[in-house]
């Protein structure tokens, strides 16, 4: 069935997440061959933030990027995710890297954020846009909670562009990644090992890059980048929230 309202996606991504945590950071580096660390750096390092300022990363889940945002930029971090469960494990993560001072992780949803306009100094989402329903309208809402000029960056899976490596692309995510994840994490990985594949392409038939791309110029950032990683496997994308 496809899922048509914010509320059913919302609920499929709590299903699809509540069961992943304990196991979340290890096999999210085994399943992508170890890039989603070097994806994660490459969109930190598109992040401008002095100490004493906040950043928000949405989709926040088990901390992993909070975590190197508050190593990475002396800046105070918001993490912000849907899923109660990944954060638990996240704020676990958090207090044994002795970041508790640094990092409040709090449940919300994406397209509602529980913060006032401008009240970040930058923002970062990570795989995010295909759990929302109205990724426009999403874009719109995380521009609204960033002061003018702050940096936003972030991190998506994509699909490769070349002919050959979109081959490979396809074999991998449909064959080996759901055997790889029922291999390593039993049952729950091989569920997303099989969603992911489909739901990268379906996002971006209907939303290719370059519609990303307008879609947040349209949200209110200037000077969007876009950088495809990994032959196109992964989408960093960057921009400042306009009126600075
Ligand atoms: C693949 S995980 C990524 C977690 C983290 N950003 C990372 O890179 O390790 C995607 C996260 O998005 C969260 N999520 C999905 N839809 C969301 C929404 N509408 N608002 C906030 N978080 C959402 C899920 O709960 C899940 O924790």
């Amino acid at each position: 069935m496809p899922l048509s309202t914010s509320a059913e996606r919302n609920s499929f991504a709590q299903d699809l997440f509540t069961p992943l945590p304990a196991r979340y950071d290890r096999l999210a580096e085994i399943l992508s061959f170890g890039q989603n660390g070097r994806w994660r750096r490459a969109m930190i390092d598109r992040i401008v933030c002095a100490p004493g300022k906040t950043v928000l990363d949405v989709a926040s889940g088990t901390a992993g990027v909070a975590i190197q945002l508050a190593r990475r930029t002396d800046a105070g971090v918001v993490g912000v995710d849907l899923t109660e469960q990944m954060l638990r494990h996240g704020k676990a993560k958090v207090a044994a890297a002795g970041l508790a001072g640094r990092i409040a992780l709090v449940a919300g949803r994406a397209e509602q954020l529980p913060f006032p306009d401008a009240s970040f100094d930058a923002l970062t989402f990570t795989y995010l846009l295909r759990y929302v329903d109205d990724p426009q309208a999403t874009l719109a809402e995380l521009a609204r909670v960033v002061k003018p000029g702050g940096r936003v960056a972030s991190l998506e899976f994509c699909v490769p562009p070349s002919r050959f490596w979109h081959s490979a692309w396809w074999l991998y995510t449909r064959l080996l990644l759901p055997l790889g994840g029922l291999a390593t994490g039993g049952r729950e990985w091989l569920v997303v090992g099989r969603f992911l594949g489909p739901n990268i392409s379906a996002h971006y038939r209907k939303y290719p890059v370059s519609w990303t791309s307008a879609a947040w110029r349209e949200a209110g950032f200037t000077d969007v980048g876009v950088e495809l990683m990994s032959l196109g496997g992964g989408l960093i994308m960057w921009g400042t929230k306009s009126g600075g």
